[in-house]
């Protein structure tokens, strides 16, 4: 089968792009390199020994995703392009709005236009919102609490509104929980620009001297150490989760939702102490207040990614740690 991958360069379209090639599909990547780097091109290529057509095309160029669609015959299409840092998007709305939105409207025009109604999309458990408690099932209500999770409330009722208008259309959305790790190479892994938000990004850099301290954001949550409680994926098991959603989505029509997750639930100061565990080195660290927006706890219930698709989550967090040091040790400043 032939795939487009969008934002296939990032962090887990890169993983999910070696997973596509080691299942003998044919694989476009089209990314603006907004967040990511063209090294991760020649390090998929490392990889899998298999050169792969590249397009630096930004989404919201509709000529541009439109000669992609010219000079391939696409079967189906990965979506990941996307901005997602979630306090940006607090500080930039218009930029979220019109960069998630109007290039995924854009994208599903030009997937239209070519009779390419097969869609995975990139979607994220932030729509479980504030008022669930976990862990979430794929049926509760949505929403948000900020711009980067609206648009991805937003995207799912767009695809779902799609395949209303046109039956023929086939989406699956993915609601990823915490994707950390790497490729077992260490070649390829999570790359953020500048300062990381995330916590894992953030730890790695701690352990290897480039960050002094983590902030570790509250201990007073309802939860076993107080800390905050996520369900932290391996990115290679998530990567697999989108070859399982792909398979799924052939040969039917419909809208699926799948929480990708390990349905485990470990907090702040666990990931801590394994990722000590795995690099040998100390992570320092010390207690500040609550972040905005942050819940006390966030896990999936799995169940219906492993009656549907037959995915289950195989790696566990020592795994997680162990890969992930390992990338960040041979790649100190990144790619
Ligand atoms: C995890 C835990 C923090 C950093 C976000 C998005 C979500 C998805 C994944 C895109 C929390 C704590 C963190 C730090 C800390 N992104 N933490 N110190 O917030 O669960 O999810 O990223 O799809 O949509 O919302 O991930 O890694 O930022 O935080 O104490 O320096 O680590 O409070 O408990 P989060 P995270």
């Amino acid at each position: 089968m032939t795939v487009l991958v969008t934002g296939g360069t990032g962090f887990i379209g890169s993983h999910t792009v070696v997973e596509l090639l080691k299942e003998k599909h044919n694989v476009i990547i089209m990314d603006n390199l907004c967040n990511s780097k063209l090294e991760a091109l020649h390090r998929i290529e490392q990889i899998s020994g298999q050169k792969v057509p590249f397009y630096q095309v930004d989404m919201l160029d509709k000529e541009g995703v439109t000669r992609i669609f010219e000079e391939n015959k696409i079967d189906a299409v990965i979506h990941f392009a996307g901005l997602k840092a979630v306090g940006e998007s607090v500080t930039i709305p218009l930029k979220y709005y019109h960069n998630n939105i109007t290039g995924t409207l854009t994208l599903c025009e030009v997937m239209a236009q070519y009779g390419v109604k097969k869609i995975v999309f990139s979607s994220s458990a932030t729509v479980y919102g504030m008022n669930n408690q976990p862990p979430y099932v794929e049926d509760m209500p949505t929403s948000a609490t900020n711009p980067y999770g609206y648009t991805k409330v937003m995207l799912e009722q767009i695809l779902t509104d799609l395949h209303t208008a046109d039956p023929e259309w086939s989406v699956s959305l993915l609601r990823y929980f915490n994707p950390i790790g790497a490729h077992e190479s260490g070649l390829i892994g999570e790359d953020p620009n500048g300062i990381p938000n995330n916590l894992l990004p953030y730890v790695s850099q701690v352990a290897i001297g480039k960050l002094p301290c983590l902030s570790v954001y509250g201990n007073d949550y309802d939860t076993p150490d107080g800390t905050g409680v996520r369900d932290y994926i391996h990115v290679v098991d998530l990567a697999k989760g989108h070859i399982k959603a792909l398979n799924y989505l052939m040969g039917r029509t419909g809208v699926e939702i799948f929480n990708l997750g390990t349905g485990k639930g470990t907090s702040v100061l666990e990931i801590v102490a394994a990722f000590e565990k795995a690099s040998g080195k100390k992570v320092n660290y010390k207690i500040v207040g609550r972040r905005a927006g942050d819940i006390a706890s966030c896990y999936a219930d799995a169940s219906r990614a492993k009656k549907l698709l037959g995915w289950v989550a195989e790696k566990n967090i020592d795994d997680m740690c162990r890969d992930g040091w390992n990338f960040i040790s041979k790649n100190p400043n990144g790619l």
